[in-house]
């Protein structure tokens, strides 16, 4: 492809992640979505992935077993002239460092809320990574059709829980057994609901310039709709104006009311989603340069490295996020890392629930290797002869700590091994004690310990014993500031992989009394 080639291909894909507190509804607004693109069917397949009922299935065993969906898997689709990228994030509650990551590869986040609930703890993690990316985010409000808290509640929360401003583009006429359509602030006109069909839309309101409805007695005569008028009217008024400029960094979050089990709502939201998302945008170097989607050299780095993702292989699988130029089957690439070229022969792609052979891939494109080991997570692989190195991918702090050691004392081998590749791969975070040299294990979820377990078990054949040790704050010191009697009951003192000393707080009180006792000392919660 030539520039301008690449530049139209670039200029389609949309990449992003759906972020939700588990059951707020992410699986069956992605089901909605993958009917419109046309690569499911019928509803109930991403449904019956989710449950373990799904044929296809050649998910982790563990993910099997807990009906969970540890991968972050992604699916690609055609839709409204675009190619669509969903990096799927885990759903469960104890996520790991994986789901953070995900939010790395993409261009944007759809955000969505259960209309009962309001924002969740884990909606609110999610959307502080998104928040420190700067990429837009589009929030989905959930469930119209049951009986929810009040809009105007929602909103409020919207913006004074996670300090964004919000717009929004639609309203609700009632809701659940009452719900009688969405106010559409955006077309300018009213999409009514049909109880009846139980889904969708049964026909679309035009409205005069005063919000009135056009050809609709019944419509003008009904009370909500003239409380979803006042609100409109309000919004207008005292509201936040619709800036697109606000929306490209993150800073205004466009606001859409729907149903995604009932379909009702999910394609105009989709739609405009789809209007003021970004197409792939440059990306940055740790040199400070930036990386053009169309420059004519390819290049991507790993976000994540799935182990074992078809039980009958046992293969590892790289997922790359194509930053530039356009990846060929077979091409040869560095390895900015290590400075070796590798050929990228064994590749995949994600369409929906089948993991077809890539061929060429652009900007936006999330493509698997197969790997044995060659790749870390954060790797920058590139084409031509200007190395390229991407920004780091930011650590994130853990929360959950466990002490880890061999079951089997004759297996020391096989442990470290073990341990040695699967840090190195970022799946768990490693630390010793200062004192007694034992392994510590940090994870921002309990779930990256259970992969690491069976990890350690099915590929280095070594039965691990994990003692928890619960929840704590992680916060380094500067060596130089350290003094070993800082230590004491409420604190561990541990160094991290390359050495470098943090304490593990019991909890907040803790941390306080150490800030209390030690004013001076400079903590930091990242490296
Ligand atoms: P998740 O991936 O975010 O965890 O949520 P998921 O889509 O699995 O939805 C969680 C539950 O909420 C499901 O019910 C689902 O049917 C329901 N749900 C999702 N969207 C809507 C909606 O717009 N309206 C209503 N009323 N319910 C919705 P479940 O009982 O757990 O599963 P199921 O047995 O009904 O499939």
């Amino acid at each position: 492809m030539n520039t301008q080639q690449l530049e139209k291909e670039d200029s389609t894909r949309r990449t992003f992640a759906i972020i939700s507190h588990p059951d707020a509804g992410k699986t069956t607004i992605t089901e909605q979505l993958l009917l419109f693109g046309g690569v499911v069917r019928s509803a109930g397949t991403v449904k019956a992935r989710k449950t373990g009922n799904f044929a296809k299935s050649d998910w982790m065993e563990i993910e099997q077993k807990r009906g969970i969906s540890v991968t972050s898997s992604v699916m690609q689709f055609d839709y409204g002239g675009k190619r669509i990228n969903i990096l799927d994030t885990p759903g469960h509650e104890d996520f790991s460092e994986d789901t953070y990551r995900t939010l790395m590869a993409v261009d944007s986040a759809v955000m969505v809320i259960d209309s009962a609930k309001g924002i969740e703890p884990q909606t609110k993690k999610l959307f502080q990574i998104c928040k420190m990316r700067g990429i837009p985010i589009f929030t989905f409000m959930n469930k119209l059709d049951r009986d929810g808290r009040e809009p105007m509640d929602l909103v409020d929360e919207l913006e004074n829980v996670l300090g964004i401003e919000a717009y929004p583009m639609n309203w609700p006429i009632g809701m659940g057994k009452t719900l009688t359509g969405i106010f559409d602030r955006y077309n300018h006109h009213v999409e009514l609901y049909n109880h009846e069909k139980n889904n969708q839309t049964s026909e679309i309101v035009d409205l005069d310039d005063s919000n009135d409805p056009i050809d609709n007695d019944k419509l003008a005569q009904d009370e909500q709709f003239e409380d979803a008028k006042d609100a409109i009217e309000l919004l207008d008024m005292a509201g936040n104006q619709f800036d697109e400029g606000k929306i490209a960094t993150g800073d205004m979050t466009p606001v859409f009311f729907g149903s995604a089990l009932v379909n009702f709502g999910v394609k105009a939201f989709f739609d405009a989603y789809l209007k003021y998302a970004p197409a792939p945008s440059a990306h940055k170097t740790e040199e400070g340069d930036l990386i053009a989607p169309n420059d004519d050299t390819f290049s991507g780095f790993v976000f994540k490295i799935q182990a074992n993702m078809n039980p009958n292989h046992r293969d590892r699988i790289a997922f790359v996020r194509v930053c530039s130029g356009e990846f060929e089957k077979g091409m040869d690439v560095n390895l900015y890392r290590t400075q070796k070229k590798l050929r990228l022969s064994n590749v995949t792609e994600f369409m929906a629930n089948t993991r077809e052979n890539v061929k060429t891939a652009v900007a936006g494109d999330i493509i698997g290797l197969y790997d044995t080991g060659n790749f870390q997570i954060g790797d920058t692989i590139y084409t031509g002869k200007q190395k390229v190195e991407f920004e780091k991918l930011p650590q994130f702090t853990p929360e959950l700590f466990v002490r880890v050691s061999a079951k089997n004392v004759m297996k020391q081998k096989s442990f470290h091994k073990g341990i040695d590749q699967l840090v190195q791969e970022g799946a768990v975070q490693l630390y010793q004690s200062y004192t007694t040299n034992d392994y510590i294990l940090g994870a921002v979820g309990q779930l990256q310990f259970e992969v690491f377990q069976f990890r350690m078990q099915n590929e280095y054949n070594s039965e691990v014993n994990m003692d928890p040790m619960g929840h704590k704050i992680a916060r380094w010191i500067e060596p130089d500031q350290l003094d070993e009697k800082m230590s004491s009951s409420r604190n561990l003192l541990v160094k991290d992989r390359v050495g470098n000393p943090l304490f593990l707080f019991e909890n907040e009180f803790a941390l306080r009394w150490f800030k209390d006792k030690y004013p001076d000392v400079k903590l930091t919660a990242k490296l």
